[in-house]
């Protein structure tokens, strides 16, 4: 009788242990809001990657308060997830997201914006100083001269100050010549179009004596924003405006002439290579593909950075078309064809 409870209890114990290594690697994606349309796309292409690498995911969108982030981080750790993806609201205050995750056996892995100032354990991004580049020589390729503005993007963002460095690396050669004057530069408290059109509306307002030229913006809502004030001030199509996103707005507004350029982020890419990174992870095994370091102010973490293109009229069938990120259909829904 013992014998036959012992070899239960084995063949139970045994079972447990069977179906624990079967679970499904449960991954945890927090997202900061849905107010960007392109958030929508990096969290369903996540989702699809996990499901097919054999993983279950758990999405949060925080609606912009970091606050609600780390208890939503809180919430999915105790559902059971095993390694938490973090769009971060704010790229300081969710340390406390990783030092929470931490406490708890989680890693954490930063998407598209880095966690600033704690051991962070991986990040997955594109290269944010390149884009700032590709924006500021896009617009002083057409205009070598004259007076540019920057509407900066959040100042809780890392990616407002590495898109500003980028920026600045092809502006400062042309304002030392004297080319280029920077007539304003401002980041914005978040990424949303209000701000783009106060700052344009205010700037126009103020200075009816300047003649602007350019405008790059921190992404396409802020673009967006401009356009509208500029717009209002019958100025629409007289000034060249660089975004970032590829929005479907954006590329409307490029086909309309209001907008110059936009930045197309590999969000497929990139969704899927953090997906991947988290299900390896989740098995204990060491991402493969993070092969550089960026320190991230307390620690040099693991990452990769992937590569963005520039989207301008005469490319968008080549790019955001072709790569199926937005459907021709989409464009001509708005009765605007190229
Ligand atoms: C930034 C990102 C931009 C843009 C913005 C929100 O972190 O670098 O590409 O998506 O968030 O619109």
């Amino acid at each position: 009788m013992k014998r036959n409870i012992l070899i239960l209890i084995t063949f139970l114990v045994g079972l447990l242990i069977f179906s624990a290594c079967q679970s499904k690697p449960h991954i945890g994606l927090l997202v900061d809001n849905l107010q960007q349309e392109r958030w929508k796309k990096d969290m369903a292409l996540f989702e699809e990657k996990v499901k097919e690498l054999g993983g279950t995911s758990e999405v949060r969108i925080a609606d912009s308060d970091p606050d609600k982030q780390l208890e939503q981080a809180k919430e999915l750790i105790e559902n059971g997830v095993e390694v938490l993806v973090v769009i971060p609201v704010n790229q300081t205050k969710a340390c406390d997201i990783v030092n929470y995750a931490h406490k708890n056996y989680v890693p954490v892995i930063s998407y598209d914006r880095l966690i600033k100032d704690c051991n962070l354990d991986y990040y997955v991004s594109t290269d944010n100083i390149a884009i700032g580049e590709m924006q500021a020589e896009y617009l002083t390729k057409i205009k070598p001269s004259g007076n540019y503005g920057i509407i900066g993007g959040s100042k809780v963002d890392n990616n407002a100050y590495l898109l500003n460095l980028g920026q600045l690396n092809i502006l400062q050669p042309l304002i030392e010549k004297g080319d280029i004057n920077i007539v304003f530069s401002q980041f914005t408290n978040s990424w949303s179009l209000h701000e783009g059109y106060e700052i344009i509306n205010e700037f126009i307002t103020k200075n009816a004596d300047i003649q602007l030229d350019a405008i790059i913006a921190g992404n396409d809502a802020l673009a967006a924003g401009a356009i509208s004030a500029l717009k209002e001030h019958n100025l629409d199509g007289d000034v060249l405006i660089a975004g970032q996103d590829a929005d479907i707005a954006a590329i409307r507004s490029i086909v309309a002439g209001d907008q110059t350029m936009t930045v197309y982020k590999p969000i497929e890419a990139m969704a899927y290579t953090a997906a991947d990174a988290a299900i390896k992870i989740s098995k204990g095994i060491a991402p493969s593909n993070m092969n550089i370091t960026v320190h991230n102010g307390k620690r040099l973490v693991p990452a990769i950075l992937l590569k963005a293109q520039i989207v301008h009229k005469q490319n968008i069938d080549l790019t955001v078309i072709s790569e199926g990120f937005i459907e021709e259909t989409e464009l001509e829904k708005n009765g605007k064809t190229k």
